[in-house]
């Protein structure tokens, strides 16, 4: 198994090219199966989680090649993916691929609107919380499906297809809004989704749709309105930059110092995690090639955080934003309120001497003055990058066990950062 590893101190100088967002890239990757024509994606990260999908939607009978060729290219950044669901040949997502990727389960949506039939695994547990899909069955439930449970498995029907209705989501889901957009598309009649998720990737999803021939309107606030057609056309559509990635370095920088340009950033897509980067001490800019981030000589100020579905505090940067408070000059409190069970970096950013208490959703942070190099390893993707984040600023030598977790949803990560100056290398084996 890889490892990574680090040894801290090197302020952050240079520039990093921010990659193709993985979370707009899963639905708009899984949006395919929605026409026979090609939709072909600029800009998909080359990431485990990609990679992944691709796999899962061959069980479906999806065809792909990357720019031209059924082969990846050699270059390992973003590509531009062509996908083609001429015919679907199975409405059957197994568990043996759905428990790998939760996003997977969001195949439900295009198989039933189109084939009328599906039949997903559970995506069962995780790391980060129960991750219910009750949103997503009451959901599909209000435009017609008939569903049913057997054995692990979500059964939805809809032999005669769906039917537009207005839907209120109890709870702000980002899945559940992608997964009912989707199937409204292809109803009969209007569907109005109230509550839904504003986060840029359902954006950037709803453009898609349109690109494809939908008629969907206020994706980005909270009612989305969908006209259903008979059916979507092909489509070229360009992916989002990561602002999870981009917040991520932000962080980093603000962590170690250093001036560090995000190539391709955008400001509009993390506006309230940059204002609170800014508040801790850096300069944030927004420039024509991308966000410039500096910070020179003061210290790292506290600030507390809760998080909260777009345009708030994304949880997504939570456990990046508690590595650059470890070493704050006085006490943060950092508020989860997605997940409950998403603080699992704490037990291994203390390994680095980070003073961090637990209080029910909240973590008390007190800053220290350094920290210190040790083992570590996460157990998911942003938790894991929360630990190169503290190791790239602390004294010494870290090495981040696990590292397949970074590659679902980091594209380069060690090449990036090693070009700003860090040292940083992957250990193989
Ligand atoms: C998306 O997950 C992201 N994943 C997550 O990023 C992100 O943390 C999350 O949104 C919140 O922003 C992708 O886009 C691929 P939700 P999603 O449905 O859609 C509860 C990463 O690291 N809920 O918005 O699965 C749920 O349990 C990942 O890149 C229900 O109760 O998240 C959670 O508490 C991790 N019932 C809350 O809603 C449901 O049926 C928000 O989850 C569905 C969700």
């Amino acid at each position: 198994m890889d490892r990574i590893r680090i040894v801290g101190g090197n302020e952050l100088r240079g520039a990093i090219p921010i990659s193709g967002a993985k979370n707009a890239a899963l639905p708009l990757m899984i949006a395919s199966l929605m026409t026979d024509d090609t939709l072909t994606l600029e800009n998909v990260p080359h990431l485990a989680d990609v990679e992944q999908l691709i796999r899962i939607l061959g069980n479906h009978g999806v065809d792909y090649s990357v720019n031209g060729r059924r082969e990846r290219q050699d270059a390992g950044y973003s590509r531009t993916i062509h996908f083609t669901a001429r015919n679907i040949v199975d409405t059957v997502a197994p568990y043996e691929l759905v428990s790998k990727m939760r996003a997977s389960f969001w195949v439900i949506g295009p198989l039933l609107a189109r084939m009328g039939e599906a039949k997903v695994s559970l995506p069962g547990g995780c790391a980060i919380g129960t991750r219910p899909v009750d949103l997503f069955i009451d959901g599909l439930r209000a435009l017609g499906a008939e569903i049913e449970i057997e054995s692990g498995y979500v059964v939805a029907k809809a032999p005669r297809g769906l039917v537009g209705n207005r839907f209120v989501f109890p709870k702000v889901s980002v899945g559940a809004t992608h997964v009912l957009m989707m199937a409204a598309s292809l109803a009969k009649g209007e569907t109005i989704l109230e509550n839904a998720a504003r986060e840029p990737e359902v954006v950037n999803l709803a453009d898609c749709l349109n690109a494809m021939g939908a008629r969907i309107s206020g994706a980005g606030t909270s009612t989305i309105t969908i006209e259903g057609v008979t059916a979507l056309s092909g489509a070229r559509h360009r992916i989002i930059p990561d602002r999870i990635e981009t917040g991520t370095y932000a962080m980093a920088v603000a962590m170690t110092g250093g001036d560090v340009l995000l190539e391709g950033a955008r400001m509009d897509l993390l506006d309230k995690a940059l204002a609170i980067v800014a508040q801790t001490g850096a300069q944030v800019t927004q420039t024509n090639e991308g966000i410039r981030i500096a910070r020179n000589g003061a210290g790292i100020s506290p600030v507390d955080v809760t998080t909260e579905p777009f345009p708030g505090f994304p949880t997504d940067l939570q456990a990046q934003f508690m590595g650059l408070m470890t070493m704050s000059n006085g006490r943060s409190k950092i508020t989860e309120t997605i997940f409950e069970n998403r603080f699992m970096h704490v037990q291994e950013l203390a390994r680095l001497g980070a003073k961090i208490s637990l209080a029910g959703q909240s973590a008390i942070v007190d800053g220290v003055p350094r920290l210190k190099g040790a083992q570590v390893m996460a157990t998911d993707l942003r938790a894991s990058v929360s630990l190169v984040i503290a190791a790239l600023a602390a004294d010494g030598e870290t090495t981040v066990n696990r590292v397949y977790h970074l590659d679902r949803g980091f594209e380069r990560l060690e090449e990036k950062l090693s070009r700003c100056g860090a040292t940083i290398e992957r250990i193989s084996g």
